[in-house]
């Protein structure tokens, strides 16, 4: 049986979340089985981690702090929900994974990537999802679609151009696996293209 992890990366008002969303439903309408989860959270522990991380009185944390707290919240859904759910034939998809780590600790906090990479394989037992879409959006845009800012938002725009830089990077080294997308486009539009993306990719596997 061929696992699958798809997961959905871009920055904060990219519309990544709603298009996780609809990608699931789609696959409930179709009888596919699946479960929609997210990072930080996932499962009850790293749900707590992630009230941490979000919290806007903790501007106080340093970035190593940051990067374990991800870290930790990662090992625990991927031990309890995610392999488990991958095990019995589900698909999971991921709003967030791995490369949030790269993008926001790397090029965003200055943390050596290489350190996260070995990091990021020790909280996951080395599990790398097999396809990512990439919702790519300016920052100037994307950050006048939030309301209500939580810690990370809160960031500079320079800091989000950073993540922006780092996720195209990604997109640059690993083009098996990412699909890069116009985070502009309307939601009905960009669903249309995941389900293709997606349905073009399993008839590669079958
Ligand atoms: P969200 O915007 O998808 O709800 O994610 C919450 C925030 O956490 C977002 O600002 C990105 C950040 N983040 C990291 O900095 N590193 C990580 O590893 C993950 C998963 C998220």
């Amino acid at each position: 049986m061929t696992e699958l992890l798809i997961t959905f990366e871009g920055i904060e008002g990219s519309g990544k979340s709603v298009q996780a969303k609809l990608l699931y439903d789609y696959f409930q309408e179709k009888d596919i089985s699946s479960i929609l989860t997210r990072e930080p959270g996932g499962s009850d522990l790293s749900e707590k981690v992630r009230e941490i991380l979000l919290d806007r009185q903790h501007l106080d944390m340093v970035p190593y702090t940051e990067l374990f707290l991800y870290l930790a919240a990662r090992a625990q859904h991927t031990q309890e929900v995610i392999k488990p759910a991958l095990a019995q034939g589900k698909i999971v998809i991921c709003d967030r994974y791995i490369d949030a780590s790269i993008v926001y600790q790397g090029d965003g906090r200055g943390i050596s990537k290489t350190l996260i990479t070995q990091l990021n394989k020790t909280s996951t037992g080395g599990l790398v999802p097999n396809l990512t879409f990439l919702l790519d959006i300016e920052p100037e845009i994307a950050l006048k679609r939030i309301e209500r800012k939580d810690r990370l938002e809160s960031e500079s725009l320079e800091f989000h151009n950073r993540v922006r830089g780092g996720y195209l990077k990604l997109h640059r080294q690993n083009p098996d696996r990412f699909v890069l997308l116009d985070g502009t486009k309307s939601i009905e539009k960009l669903h249309n293209e995941i389900k293709d993306i997606f349905e073009a990719r399993m008839m590669k596997l079958e």
